[in-house]
């Protein structure tokens, strides 16, 4: 009998070698290539048994399932518009940020209008009975099992559920596989038995994965490009949001985010986030100013604060939480070389409020108000925002979606917006809209101000 390979396969960024070395080449990890062996189907199915496919057209498709709603209309809209009939979701997060919580809400209300499973790998019976009483849906008809061998479930899955979630993905495996639960071709082998059941029966499955650091166990990395959705499921230690944020969504939008706060009853949903993110102003503070954000198709308000002071090191700190540290770099590199300010011996502190993580480039002006309100030792307009990308030269360039965060804006009560000078012509009467061609311009606004009296040195 040929003998079955054997690979070894990096646990951090699942790549594969023949031979074993202490360092993965690919991801330069130490220490993390774990002998696995494989069936490989390869050589035992040839095309002696195989059979020919049937081609069909693009255009003969049978009307497609309608789309299973939760009602949780923050989950609904980052899924793209309900659950699809058939696909593969991919839940991760840190562990312990509420996936599993979000998941037995979701299985709790979808169980009402079809028949869903909730298959946990990771806590006992009791244990998932309890949160469902913290979360009182002890009531609701979810179908319960605790296991964590992929061939009992699918065998299960046959008697009917048309959603099933299983949580989570590395305490699964399966038999024909030697490897630990966990490592990357266990998970990449119970993925793939769950996805082809999926397609085959049409039953939604949702996958909870863990995101791990660098360890032993494969996170749901290794499994996105096999999914049809995945969503990451974030929030900072200590805040009580959540955000659920779409990175690929084969039946809808990406970028899309859901907003939750947990409670002591579980996840709530928030559908005024700007709101929620903007209370704790205070007036007059240098430093901070409000970014009018999209996110997904939604627009978000938050607030931006900065701190910078002398510094002791030798190499003064950069400190970013919510944001790109590389971006941070390079503003305070715009700011020094077009408009003077030099940064050099002094630590910066740059902090989105509220747990919040921002990617969109338009945040470039209001990173750099708020660098620049500190330099100056003034503070900006309590009703004013601000949005635009900053390009290398100290230009500031338009952005998409203008008219959408000037009505948030607008509708929370601000009153000025300091936009990118706009190319055409461009009106939002509601509002005192302040255009910036240059950053420069931005930085005489700002050294033209009083200063602020309770601004740090004063
Ligand atoms: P959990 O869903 O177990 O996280 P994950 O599955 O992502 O590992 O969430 C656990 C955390 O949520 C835990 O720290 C307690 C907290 N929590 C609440 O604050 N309120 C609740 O109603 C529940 C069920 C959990
Ligand atoms: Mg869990």
């Amino acid at each position: 009998m040929a003998k079955s390979p054997i690979h070894y396969v990096c646990q951090v960024c699942g790549s594969c070698f023949s031979k074993w070395a202490g360092k993965c080449e690919d991801c330069q990890s130490w220490n993390s290539l774990i002998e696995e062996t494989t069936v490989d189907s390869f050589q035992k199915k040839t095309t002696e048994k195989a059979q020919k496919i049937e081609f069909s057209s693009l255009e003969d498709v049978s009307p497609p399932l309608p789309r299973l709603l939760t009602g949780i209309e923050e989950f609904d809209r980052v899924c793209g518009g309900g659950l699809v009939p058939g696909s593969v979701l991919l839940v991760g997060g840190d562990p312990g940020i509420g996936k599993s919580t979000l998941m037995l809400q979701v299985a709790a209300i979808i169980s009402q209008k079809v028949l869903c499973a909730y298959i946990s790998g990771e806590e006992a019976a009791d244990q998932v009975r309890l949160r469902a009483k913290r979360l009182q849906v002890s009531s609701s008809p979810v179908h319960l099992a605790t296991t964590t061998h992929i061939g009992d479930i699918l065998k299960s899955l046959h008697q009917g559920p048309r959603v099933a979630v299983i949580d989570s993905i590395q305490t699964m495996y399966v038999e024909a596989l030697d490897a630990a639960p966990g490592s990357v071709s266990q998970v990449r082998a119970s993925a793939h038995e769950l996805i082809r059941f999926a397609k085959k029966y049409d039953v939604t499955i949702i996958i909870v994965g863990h995101v791990t650091k660098e360890g032993l166990i494969a996170g749901p990395r290794v499994l996105e490009h096999m999914v049809d959705t995945v969503l990451y499921f974030e929030g900072e230690r200590g805040h009580h949001f959540r955000i659920l944020r779409s990175v690929k969504n084969r039946f809808g939008p990406t970028d899309e985010i859901g907003v939750f706060e947990m409670t002591d009853k579980g996840l709530q949903e928030v559908s005024n986030p700007s709101a929620l993110f903007l209370p704790h102003r205070t007036e007059d503070v240098t430093g901070s100013c409000v970014f009018a954000g999209i996110e997904g198709t939604r627009p978000l308000l938050v607030e931006i604060q900065s701190l910078i002071t002398t510094s002791s090191l030798a190499t003064p700190r950069r400190a970013v939480v919510g944001w790109d540290s590389g971006r941070l770099s390079m503003i305070l590199a715009v700011l020094e070389a077009r408009c003077g300010l030099v940064c050099g011996n002094r630590d910066v502190f740059l902090n989105v409020a509220g747990g919040l993580r921002i990617s969109e480039p338009a945040a470039d002006l209001a990173v750099a108000a708020s660098l620049l309100s500190s330099l100056a030792n003034t503070s900006l307009p309590n009703d004013a925002i601000f949005f635009g990308e900053v390009g290398l030269s100290g230009e500031i360039r338009p952005i998409s979606q203008q008219e959408a965060r000037l009505k948030e804006a607008f509708k929370l009560g601000f009153k000025t917006a300091f936009i990118p000078k706009p190319t055409k012509p461009f009106n939002f009467p509601e509002m005192a809209l302040i255009p910036l061609a240059h950053i420069a311009e931005l930085a005489n606004y700002c050294e033209a101000k009083p200063k602020s009296r309770r601004a740090y040195g004063a």
